[in-house]
């Protein structure tokens, strides 16, 4: 691998690198504002400019550019040597950084990206630290562009990132610079609006508080925002997100980057498509046909009556009716989740009846200019449940929602457990119609319908944020996700309740849930040989703290 020297050390970089990829790709800071790897690089924003030397050609000797070259355009080559941190460099980064504050608000205080605001966090490494400017500042509007964004225009440098994401990645073309000079400003056409199915991602990429995300709008700070590594719950494309959260409630979503998946990308569906996890409709406590409401200061006694009944009530299916016990695992649930209901559903009758819950579509994929594509299949896991169902029932492949509805309605099934956990209504006529069939229902859901109306039992079940598991997305690939947060109330993951159920049923405690071991457990198995070593799981990347000096008052 080539080499070259920056501020007097030597890295490695692919043939083709930029200065400032090769540096990032190293953990070198190099402060930068319009270079970001999802866009062409235009190098407007100065910041990035450092001292480079090249070796002659001919003779080999190092030789000075002209002047200061910006980083993010100028390609790496054998034997260059970078100073970003000489007196000539680290002039132009103060200069810049003056010049961007000159008509800038420094509004920190009521601003949301307050925390993760590039142009805060290089004021402090590389600004001056006090303006000379004592005439009055522009003063620019604000403006509202579309459904999710808002644009703070005199927050704006002129990076021109959201600008570029609008014609390469989405090709919509909603946003313009208009205007030159200082009276310059980021604007949509006439007649337009931002209002691509993509239009979340100019917030993520603004480096400073100008786009920000009307949703997520002055609701916490962002340093009190932990941030859990997870995977799209609500479509199958798998795509990687981080889920911030606080105290027990989500607060955003934003895209993790993968280059494999989603790259830096997220669409507003998956975006914001996490609400229902604090609707208040949420079901939290269990709940049985043949008696009062269950008292919700007594919730474990609640979940002990119920999981009870639930067992008891799938043995006399079997045992004492001869009838079977039918499983509609949902494609909302994990692998582990669909694992652990198979398990308990098929200890108590070895012929139970698998199958995968409905998996809803709308319209047919999208492809976007820049690549990205939305699925038209609106579930996280319909092939991963499918591939441990089918593993368990021994490789036979296993019924769809269809198959289950005709199934029950022949009278052959005397009980369902019937999964749910989908974002909103989902139960179909024909699947209530064919419920009717069964005596004992029992529903595992998030939210009211109408087989949790109908059911004998209901039980909460817990959405993807509130725990940890599996999902094998629409191109086949097997990523893990960590849990968020608690489940609300007392609502418990589906794997949780199975393995109640089965402990209720052999006389003991209960297991914890641990999606690592459940995956070790699964690995055993044929077919499911996967989920020992195929499955992705997030990268922790170390967050690297400021190196900001803290100065004694
Ligand atoms: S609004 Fe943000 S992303 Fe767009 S040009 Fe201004 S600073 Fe850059
Ligand atoms: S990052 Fe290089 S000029 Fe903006």
């Amino acid at each position: 691998m080539p080499e070259l020297t920056i501020n007097g050390k030597k890295h490695s970089f692919k043939p083709g690198q930029s200065i400032l990829q090769a540096a990032l790709d190293q953990d070198v800071e190099v402060p930068h504002y319009c270079y970001h790897p999802g866009l062409s690089v235009v190098a407007d924003c100065r910041i990035c400019i450092a001292e480079v030397w090249q070796p002659n050609a001919k003779t080999g000797k190092l030789e000075p550019f002209p002047k200061l070259v910006p980083t993010c355009q100028q390609i790496a080559a054998e034997g260059m040597v970078v100073y970003t941190d000489s007196p000539k460099a680290v002039a132009n980064q103060k200069s810049v950084m003056e010049f961007l504050l000159i008509n800038h608000p420094v509004d920190c205080p009521v601003c949301d990206q307050a925390g993760e605001c590039h142009l805060q966090d290089y004021s402090y490494q590389y600004g001056r630290g006090q303006s000379r400017f004592t005439e009055a500042k522009n003063k620019q509007p604000k403006k509202d562009i579309g459904p999710n964004v808002l644009l703070y225009s005199d927050r704006c440098i002129m990076c021109t990132r959201c600008v570029r994401f609008t014609r390469e990645v989405t090709g919509t073309n909603e946003l313009m610079v208009d205007g030159r000079g200082s009276t310059e400003q980021i604007d949509i056409f006439p007649g337009m609006a931002l209002d691509n199915e993509l239009s979340g991602n100019v917030v993520d990429l603004c480096p400073v508080g100008a786009l920000l995300d009307k949703d997520f709008l002055f609701q916490q700070r962002v340093w009190f925002l932990k941030k859990t590594p997870s995977i799209d719950g609500i479509t199958a494309s798998g795509d990687n997100i981080s889920v911030e959260h606080n105290d027990g409630r989500v607060y955003r979503v934003k895209p993790r980057q993968n280059d494999d998946v989603n790259k830096w990308w997220i669409t507003d569906e998956v975006r914001y498509g996490w609400k229902f996890v604090h609707s208040d409709a949420r079901l939290t406590l269990p709940a049985t046909r043949s008696r009062d409401a269950f008292d919700p200061l007594k919730p474990m006694e609640a979940w002990r009556e119920a999981v009870a009944a639930v067992d008891a009530a799938m043995s006399a299916c079997v045992s004492v009716k001869k009838k079977h016990l039918a499983l509609l695992v949902s494609p909302m649930l994990s692998c582990e989740d669909a694992y652990n209901l198979a398990r308990y559903a098929l200890s108590i009758d070895a012929e139970a009846m698998l199958a995968v819950g409905p998996v809803p579509f709308q319209g047919e994929d999208k492809t976007f200019p820049g690549g990205f594509t939305i699925r038209a299949e609106k579930a996280p896991n319909a092939r991963g449940v499918r591939r441990v169902l089918e593993a368990l029932a021994g490789g036979k492949p296993v019924a769809n929602a269809q198959g289950f509805e005709q199934a029950i309605a022949s009278g052959k099934y005397g009980a369902a457990i019937v999964t749910g956990n989908y974002p909103s209504d989902w139960v179909t006529p024909a699947l209530a119609a064919s419920l009717k069939s069964v005596e004992t229902i029992v529903a595992i859901d998030t939210l009211p319908n109408a087989v949790t109306s109908m059911a004998t039992v209901v039980l909460p079940g817990a959405a993807w944020v509130e725990k940890a598991g599996s999902f094998e997305n629409a191109t086949g690939r097997l990523q893990s996700f960590e849990q968020a947060i608690e489940p609300v109330e007392f609502a418990k993951s589906e794997s949780q309740i199975a393995l109640d159920l089965a402990a209720a049923r052999a006389g003991r405690v209960a297991a914890g849930y641990c999606a690592a071991s459940t995956r070790a457990e699964m690995a055993k198995l044929a077919g499911l040989e996967c989920m020992a070593n195929a499955v992705h799981a997030p990268e922790h990347t170390a967050t690297v703290e400021s190196d900001m000096v803290m100065v004694e008052l």
